[in-house]
């Protein structure tokens, strides 16, 4: 049994990994204060998929993880994984950028808790906000590979200041491990979605919309609509990571991705043909639509043994089902 600490474990990734490592028998410490905004859910009043406390070696504190670090000194955590922080949907990013630097406080007090109680491993969840912007406009993009942010070399813009706090995050992690000895792997998650994610993301959002106008010509999305991401289901990022997170100790980093690039009218059509109709999909151009094209290279997962499974179609049907069912 592996002791396992978990920040922000009431999130939409936090809930998906604390499951599959109480599955496994491993003593989960969950830790998440619920911040309004975010995708936190509070476990008392029930997560969408399973119930964690019907698991002996789930133990949870609804406390910011800045006060639990300065509460608890325990140095025996075999894993250290580091999710929370204030995210929320794109509008959250563009209009509350003040509030989501909060994260830079949160990773500041995470990295020096580190430096006192040496875990064996630090799992420290980046984003594909990290790359530089640059490398994702509607005249100039490419896959973003790992190597594309080099602390060593000059570094781009990433986006806003939740791109900003990752990256400052990522370069904690590398100073950690040279100055500390700290061993970590950092991962850069693209477009996670799933059917218990937080309405402020695209994934719920689409799919509510297509079941909700069944009967109507018309199926709108936010932005031009021409905007693309890399989708990547919950479930592939959490077998990415519990595949590849032993091989790394340097303060490596690893995408979470597919490679495939999908625009939210695709998206959109997808989901109505699921649902069984045929709309025309628009932009809404008064809503906020982020960089024109974002998806991660997939080589270095390959190389490591990760390919994602579950395709997008297949992740639709899933949520699709789920919200009709609900
Ligand atoms: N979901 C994705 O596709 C995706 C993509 C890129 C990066 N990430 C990263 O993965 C991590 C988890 O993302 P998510 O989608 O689950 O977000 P989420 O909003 O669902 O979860 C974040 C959790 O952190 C908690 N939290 C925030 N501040 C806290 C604090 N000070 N103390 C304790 N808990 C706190 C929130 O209450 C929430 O439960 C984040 O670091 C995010 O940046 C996720």
């Amino acid at each position: 049994m592996r002791k396992i600490l978990i920040t922000g474990a009431a999130g939409f990734v936090g809930r998906h990994l604390t499951k599959r490592f109480l599955d496994m028998g491993d003593e989960v410490h969950a830790v998440d204060s619920i911040v309004p905004l975010t995708g936190g859910i509070d476990p008392y009043k029930g997560w969408p998929l399973f119930c964690p406390f019907d698991y002996s070696n789930f133990h949870f504190y609804m406390e910011d993880c800045r006060e639990y670090f300065k509460r608890v000194k325990d140095q025996d955590f075999d894993y250290c994984f580091h999710l929370a922080a204030v995210v929320g949907g794109r509008i959250m990013i563009e209009n509350n950028p003040i509030a989501v630097a909060e994260d830079l406080s949160i990773d500041a007090s995470f990295w020096r808790w580190l430096v006192e109680t040496r875990p064996a491993k630090i799992v420290y969840f980046s984003s594909s906000a990290a790359y530089p912007i640059k490398l994702q406009e509607r005249n100039n993009y490419c896959l973003l590979r790992e190597d594309m942010i080099d602390f060593n070399k000059d570094i781009g813009v990433p986006d806003m200041t939740y791109g900003w706090a990752k990256l400052t995050g990522e370069y904690l992690a590398h100073l950690a491990f040279q100055k500390h000895g700290l061993k970590s792997v950092i991962y850069r998650p693209f477009s996670g979605y799933g059917e218990d994610q937080d309405n402020a993301y695209p994934f719920p959002s689409i799919c509510k919309r297509a079941l909700a106008n069944e009967d109507k010509s018309v199926l709108t999305v936010w932005g031009t609509g021409n905007q693309m991401r890399d989708f990547i289901h919950i479930e592939d990022c959490v077998d990415g990571v519990l595949q590849t997170m032993d091989i790394i100790d340097n303060a490596d980093a690893v995408n979470l991705s597919t490679g495939i690039y999908t625009s939210f009218k695709k998206f959109a059509r997808l989901a109505a043909e699921v649902c069984g109709y045929c709309p025309e999909v628009i932009g809404l151009s008064d809503k906020p639509s982020g960089v024109f094209a974002r998806a991660g290279d997939t080589m270095k997962q390959k190389k490591l043994g990760f390919i994602y499974k579950i395709d997008l179609r297949s992740g639709i049907e899933r949520g699709i089902d789920f919200y009709y069912r609900k």
